[in-house]
């Protein structure tokens, strides 16, 4: 049996951890802080708050998986210090969300198959961390620029534990390669669309996503594909091939390799389930 992962991100994680006293907010250089950029970090800041909705989500439907939900501890912490970091940067500006009022972005994520999730997740770490990589280089303001480098190392630094964790999983079912690359190959295609693993529309219970409830998010996201290069979803691309490659102990070179890939895995689950 091999060894739970908990305890080894666990102690991975605490040793390369920033703190929120290495942010020097009182060195905000507020004149180099457009209004644009403060529309774009508060909508940002909100997003983040969906990994509260995405816990719940992980601990009801990895419940069989408590290493999984023990590492949750560590995500979650994370993630909220994300959402945390941005507020403490708007509170300079008197611009942050009203924490009164944060129960209207509340959503209910609709019960999927976790083999799914773990594959979303992981490629939405990936891309995620690319984006804060961008707005870091992008960012005029010095104090900014550092609180996105350091959300980025986070987010890649997620990316790998959740790659640990499939990578786990086909140890003790093979079969489950199938959903890892099916939904790896739905991640990659139309990268516009949304594609935002806690925050995806098809996901909630109601049809209502958190961007949804978001004043100013279609802003946001015309601004973000402005600053993402197609470079960057070329490099994510190789990434997850990368990856997948290794999982299944086999050259995929490009996205057709992943397609073909797909389609020969679910052919031979469509004849085990025949048989
Ligand atoms: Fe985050
Ligand atoms: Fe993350």
């Amino acid at each position: 049996m091999s060894s739970p992962l908990y305890d080894l991100h666990y102690h991975r994680l605490e040793k390369v951890r920033w703190d929120m006293a290495d942010i020097p907010f009182d060195q905000i250089d507020r004149d180099a802080v457009s209004q644009e950029t403060l529309d774009f970090v508060r909508v940002n800041c909100l997003m983040e708050l969906s990994s509260l909705y995405a816990t719940r989500m992980f601990l009801r439907d990895f419940r069989d998986n408590p290493d999984f939900c023990q590492f949750q501890s560590i995500w979650y912490f994370e993630e909220m210090r994300h959402y945390l970091v941005l507020r403490e940067y708007l509170k300079v500006f008197g611009l942050e969300p009203d924490f009164t009022t944060l129960d209207q972005y509340d959503t209910e994520l609709s019960p999927a198959p976790w083999p799914n999730t773990l594959a979303m997740h992981w490629c939405g770490e990936l891309r995620l961390g690319r984006w804060y990589l961008n707005w870091a280089r992008a960012a005029d303001e010095p104090v900014l620029e550092l609180i996105f480098r350091r959300i980025a190392e986070d987010e890649f630094r997620h990316a790998q534990c959740y790659e640990d964790f499939m990578h786990q999983a086909l140890e003790t079912d093979p079969t489950l390669l199938s959903a890892f690359a099916n939904t790896a190959k739905w991640m990659l295609v139309n990268p516009q669309g949304d594609k935002h693993p806690t925050t995806y529309r098809e996901g909630s219970d109601d049809g209502q996503a958190v961007i949804d409830h978001i004043g100013g998010y279609q802003a946001f996201l015309h601004r973000v594909q402005q600053m993402v290069p197609v470079d960057d979803e070329l490099s994510l691309e190789k990434r997850v091939l990368k990856t997948l490659s290794r999982l299944a102990g086999e050259e995929l070179a490009s996205r057709s390799d992943l397609v073909r890939l797909t389609l020969r895995l679910n052919q031979e689950t469509e004849k085990s389930q025949a048989s």
